[in-house]
């Protein structure tokens, strides 16, 4: 006979979180149409090779890689710098490499987000040891403010104040990445606190 099943514990504790919209997918499509167009038009001849970062990039990524025209292949990377909450570590870690080699290829890294920039510093060190005939990087969010290492990207979508967001492949404990926008997250009371310690 089935048990009827009371919420848990775990139900009981759910921070109350909200997530309000910072940019809707309408903006970040069209944004993303113009970015095409301009590696496009910087690299008119060449086979394009997109380089993204799991799991956040996903989506920039397949939105990005469909609308660029002509050549382009694809692969990805998974670094871990976070971990299940809006704290950074600031240390970087490889935990899956490409599957294909990128000597003498133009590749474009695509990023979710450019933070502190410790993430994007340490893929470029590793890219350039590889050889690649471009290195370039596109990201589509940008918090300039929070920025400790010396890197910048090629091709930004939007340049963002520094709060905690999520939507878009960005995730907050792997939530919230499906949303088709990106939004600011809201913790209870502590939101704030979360973002700016990060
Ligand atoms: P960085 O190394 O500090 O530049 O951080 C890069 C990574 O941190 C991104 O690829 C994201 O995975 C994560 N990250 C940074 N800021 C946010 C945010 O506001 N929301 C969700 N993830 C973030
Ligand atoms: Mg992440």
């Amino acid at each position: 006979m089935p048990q009827s099943k009371k919420p848990g514990p775990q139900a009981a504790k759910a921070p109350r979180e909200s997530v309000k919209i910072l940019i809707t997918g309408g903006r970040i499509q069209r944004r993303i149409q113009e970015i095409a167009k301009q590696i496009r038009k910087d690299f008119p001849d060449e086979p394009l090779h997109l380089v993204s970062v799991l799991k956040g990039g996903v989506f920039f990524l397949t939105d990005l890689a469909r609308s660029i025209s002509g050549e382009v292949s694809f692969d990805f990377i998974a670094v871990s710098s976070y971990g299940q909450n809006t704290h950074s570590s600031g240390q970087v870690r490889l935990t899956r490499d490409l599957d294909s080699s990128v000597e003498g290829k133009t590749v474009i890294v695509v990023e979710d987000i450019l933070d502190t920039g410790m993430t994007l510093q340490y893929l470029l060190r590793l890219f350039e040891q590889r050889k690649p005939k471009h290195l370039r990087v596109a990201v589509l969010l940008d918090k300039p403010e929070r920025r400790i290492a010396d890197v910048r990207a090629d091709y930004v979508g939007f340049s963002i104040p520094n709060e905690f967001v999520v939507g878009y492949g960005l995730d907050y404990a792997e939530r919230y990445r499906n949303l088709r926008y990106v939004g600011i997250l809201t913790l209870g009371s502590d939101t704030k606190k979360g973002a700016s310690e990060k």
